[in-house]
C-alpha cells in the first residue's frame, strides 16, 4: 500500500479511539470545589419569627406550621453543633409552608460566609423538609463566591427545645471563569 492510502486512516485514529480517562479528569481539575459543614442555630421568637399566619392544614407544632405560613430568619451558623462555637456564617431568609401536612416549605436565603480565608455570600433556593435532609441548589454568590454553583444539604440535628439546630453541608464549585475563590 502507498503512504497516501495510510494517511486518511491515521487522521481518523484520534476520532475512533475512546476518550482517554486522563483527558476527562484533567478537564475536571479546572473546576475548583470546596466542601464544608456549618450548623444553623435558630431560636423561635429571637432569630426566627412567623410573620404571616398560615391558613389551613396542620397546626403550629415543634416541626409543623400551617400551609401558607411565612417564617423569616436571621440565624448564626457555627462551626460545631454547640451554639457557643465560632460563628462562620449568617443565614438570612424566609420560608413559606407549602404542604398541608405542615412539614414542607419553599425557602430562599442569603448566607454570608467567612471561612477558609474566603469572604462573601451565596444565595440558595429550594424545598425544605422539616424533619428530613433536603438539597438546595446554590443559585450564585458574591465576593469570593461570585459565580459559584453547587448545592447545600440541610439536615435537622436537634429539633427539641427553644433553639433548633440544622447541619448545613456546602458543596460549592467555581467555574473556570470565576476570578475569585480557592486557588487552583
Ligand atoms: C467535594 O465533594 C465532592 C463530592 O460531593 C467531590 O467530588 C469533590 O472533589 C470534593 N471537593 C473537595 C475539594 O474535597
Ligand atoms: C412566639 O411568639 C408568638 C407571638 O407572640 C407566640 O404565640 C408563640 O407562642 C411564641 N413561641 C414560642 C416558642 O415562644
Ligand atoms: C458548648 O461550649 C461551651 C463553651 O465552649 C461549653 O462550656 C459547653 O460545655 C459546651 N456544651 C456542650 C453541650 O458541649
Amino acid at each position: 500500500m502507498s503512504k497516501l492510502l495510510h494517511l486518511p486512516f491515521l487522521l481518523l485514529l484520534p476520532l475512533l479511539s475512546p476518550p482517554r480517562a486522563g483527558a476527562a479528569s484533567s478537564h475536571h481539575h479546572h473546576l475548583r470545589s470546596l466542601n464544608f459543614s456549618l450548623f444553623q442555630q435558630e431560636t423561635i421568637n429571637k432569630t426566627g419569627y412567623i410573620v404571616v399566619d398560615g391558613v389551613a392544614g396542620a397546626g403550629v407544632g415543634q416541626t409543623t406550621t400551617p400551609f401558607g405560613t411565612i417564617f423569616v430568619f436571621n440565624d448564626g451558623m457555627t462551626v460545631t453543633p454547640n451554639a457557643s462555637s465560632r460563628v462562620a456564617g449568617i443565614a438570612e431568609g424566609a420560608s413559606i409552608t407549602s404542604s398541608l401536612d405542615g412539614l414542607r416549605s419553599v425557602s430562599f436565603a442569603k448566607i454570608t460566609l467567612r471561612i477558609r480565608g474566603l469572604q462573601g455570600s451565596i444565595s440558595i433556593v429550594g424545598g425544605t423538609h422539616n424533619i428530613k435532609p433536603a438539597d438546595h441548589p446554590v443559585v450564585g454568590g458574591t465576593g469570593d463566591f461570585m459565580f459559584v454553583g453547587g448545592y447545600v444539604r440541610s439536615s435537622p440535628v436537634d429539633l427539641e427545645g427553644v433553639t433548633v439546630v440544622y447541619k448545613i453541608e456546602f458543596h460549592l464549585y467555581w467555574p473556570p471563569y470565576a476570578a475569585n475563590g480557592p486557588s487552583k
